[in-house]
């Protein structure tokens, strides 16, 4: 009946393989204007390095920014990769600050999303990896300008960050609320996809997770009610045995049986 501690430890092991760690930054391009610091995220990450992180969601994989030639810009998506996650201003304004902060210039919105059918205004419509923070400056307005502001990103560069919805932990209730069936036989049905295959891992785990989880506070519930049914027993029986006057001799027994 004893739980042995790696049964504990499996569910947040799971966990913590199955995290999308694989969407790492990836970039060559340096930030080298001090005065484009503001850019950085709180975990000092560049905005190319976050912009990596969010292009490899956007196009399934990992995506490298590479560092900007002089003299020209970065480019919108092209007509194969365009989609809504390429196509979001949260994309372009933080390839923007990523152009600036190599003393680059930067290609306007218009420019940014020449091959986008459909856009995303102030949003990210993927989800974000779990690594990532994304400053809030990202999500400003460029359409009505055409272009990222950067006085005006910087004049937002201490608004709150965006990250990964936490993740659910093993014992909480709501893990049990994850759509398994469904979720999993639609990414089977085509798993060649990376972004799919790091989420079907992470249900995966969650589930396993809180399957472990709840099993371990099944058994811990056991346990203790077998724990007190015996101590009760016990009770029971040394208090039968023992002459109905003589309060000093139980509570020595009580005592015993109550440690550990
Ligand atoms: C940035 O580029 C300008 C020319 O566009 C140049 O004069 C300046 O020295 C560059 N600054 C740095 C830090 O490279």
């Amino acid at each position: 009946m004893f739980i042995p501690a790696s049964l504990v430890v499996i569910p947040f092991v799971l966990l913590g393989a199955n995290l999308p760690w694989a969407d790492a930054q990836s970039t060559d391009a340096t930030c080298r204007l001090a005065s484009l610091q503001w850019a950085q995220n709180s975990a000092k990450q560049s905005p190319c390095a976050v912009a990596s992180s969010l292009r490899g969601v956007c196009t399934g994989g990992s995506y490298t920014v590479q560092s900007l030639p002089p003299g020209s810009v970065y480019l919108g998506p092209s007509i194969d990769t365009a989609n809504g996650c390429e196509c979001s201003t949260v994309t372009y304004s933080l390839m923007s600050a990523c152009a600036l902060c190599q003393n680059g210039t930067v290609a306007t919105w218009k420019e940014w999303s020449a091959n986008c059918r459909t856009v995303s205004l102030s949003t990210f419509p993927s989800s974000i990896p779990s690594n990532v923070l994304v400053p809030g400056w990202a999500y400003l307005d460029v359409k009505t300008n055409d272009i990222f502001n950067p006085e005006d990103a910087k004049a937002h560069a201490n608004e709150p960050e965006s990250s990964a919805l936490p993740i659910p932990t093993s014992s909480s209730s709501t893990s049990f609320s994850i759509p398994t069936t469904s979720a999993l036989s639609q990414t089977d049905s085509d798993s060649s996809k990376s972004p799919r295959d790091s989420r079907r891992d992470m249900i995966v785990g969650a589930v396993v997770g809180s399957i472990l989880g709840f099993l371990f506070l099944v058994g811990c519930v056991l346990y203790l009610c077998h724990f007190r049914r015996r101590n009760t027993l016990r009770r029971e029986a040394s208090t039968d045995s023992l002459p109905p006057n003589s309060p000093t001799s139980v509570s020595s027994v009580e005592k015993e049986s109550v440690g550990p």
